[in-house]
């Protein structure tokens, strides 16, 4: 006899709806990207586990516009690339400067707090994104051993321009850290050109992969700062030494680190595969095109948008609001009568805003031309209240 039965609800097998995902993310995935996951299971360590992986290094290299060598997947959603981007490069007592105008800012100097560094915050009000100058005079006062910048803030869709600060780092031996999550692929990234150390996204954003890996590449200046620390870094799974061994960055042969999530691997595989069909250039003009007749749409129907300025704006994601309008009623009625998910705000942004993502598959004309109908219709005929 057992001593807890298994629930009724696992009798039957699963089944989910079709969602437009025009969210903060997950985005939609293609199906060739969905069956690609569904491929026979091989061994972590197989011969065709690892040249999937050695195509994933390719493909990202591609992606991040980087010939680094340290370039590969960590198992974990996009939160991980932050956590392992900081605890790599830290040690204790060392000071990183770090730009909050939103979420995710705040949460990295949450996170440089708990490995026992010192953070400065960089602050911009929210909707703005934290100028050159403002960035070189923390910098050259505090001589921090890393500089923290997100490209798209999501929880307000603010653009952080990169341009410049590399160089402006590197004059003070400072390594520059870029948060890509939400915006990687539908937005110019450009680590080598732009001199960027460490750049990580999440794969279930524009690369249009299931959540559940974090893309991460580290410049030789970065590596460089890995192998001179005084002591190894202090969480085993985020090792990059490690790792690099497990996807064979470093020459050696590949050595066990933890089990990689295949089925995520060929899901990546494949997504890493029409993101260099389409061709890069191509993927950032869509983005920008379809970012470009959603901000008209939006304005059409009298949005007010979070970030005043056109050119602060990420194409990958638009926050806005109506005056008078209860934005709740209208993601239900938008998920409930239409199958879109409209994201609402996220941490300072909560209940104040509704965020729409293009990313990926979903930045296309006719996507944009659905959710904005959606959209109207749902303030038009709000569904009020959670009683359905
Ligand atoms: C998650 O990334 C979000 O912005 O909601």
């Amino acid at each position: 006899m057992e001593d807890v039965r298994p629930a009724a609800s696992l009798r039957a097998p699963l089944r989910l709806p079709h969602k437009a995902l025009m969210g903060a993310g997950p985005a939609n995935a293609p199906p060739r990207v969905l069956h690609a996951s569904a491929q026979p299971l091989v061994g972590h360590l197989h011969a065709e586990a690892l040249r999937v992986m050695d195509d994933i290094k390719d493909g990202l290299r591609y992606a991040f516009q980087t010939t680094n060598p340290v370039t590969l997947c960590l198992s974990c959603a996009g939160h991980g690339g932050m956590e392992a981007s900081l605890t790599n490069l830290l040690e204790p007592g060392d000071v990183a400067v770090v730009a909050v105008n939103g979420h995710w800012g705040a949460r990295a100097s949450d996170m440089v707090t708990r490995h026992g560094s010192r953070v400065v915050k960089l602050e911009a009000p929210l909707g703005q994104p934290v100028t050159l100058e403002a960035a070189e005079e923390a910098v050259s006062k505090h001589r921090p051993r890393l500089l923290f910048l997100v490209q798209a803030e999501s929880s307000t869709s603010v653009l952080q321009p990169l341009e410049g600060f590399g160089p402006m780092c590197h004059k003070y031996g400072t390594l520059l850290v870029v948060d890509t999550v939400a915006s990687l692929g539908g937005t110019p990234l450009w680590t080598d050109r732009w001199e960027l150390d460490v750049v990580y996204t999440g794969s279930q954003k524009v690369l249009n992969a299931p959540p559940g890996l974090a893309p991460i590449t580290f410049s030789p200046r970065a590596m460089q700062r890995i192998t001179s620390r005084q002591k190894p870094c202090s969480v085993y799974y985020w090792d990059i030494m490690q790792l690099g061994d497990y996807w064979g960055c470093f020459g050696n042969p590949r050595k066990y680190h933890h089990t990689g999530p295949v089925s995520l691997f060929f899901a990546l595989r494949e997504a890493l595969a029409i993101l260099a069909a389409e061709g890069l250039t191509a993927s950032l003009r869509r983005h920008a095109e379809a970012a470009a007749r959603l901000h008209a749409g939006l304005q059409r129907l009298g949005a007010e948008f979070l970030v005043p300025d056109p050119r602060h704006r990420v194409p990958t994601l638009t926050a806005f609001s109506f005056p008078n309008v209860d934005l709740q009623a209208v993601a239900r009625t938008a998920m409930t009568r239409h199958g879109v998910e409209l994201s609402g705000g996220l941490g300072p942004t909560v209940g104040r805003i509704l965020r729409i993502g293009l990313m990926g598959v979903n930045a296309s004309e006719d996507a944009v031309d659905n959710v904005l109908s959606v959209l109207e219709d749902s303030i038009k005929n709000p569904i009020l209240t959670n009683k359905l």
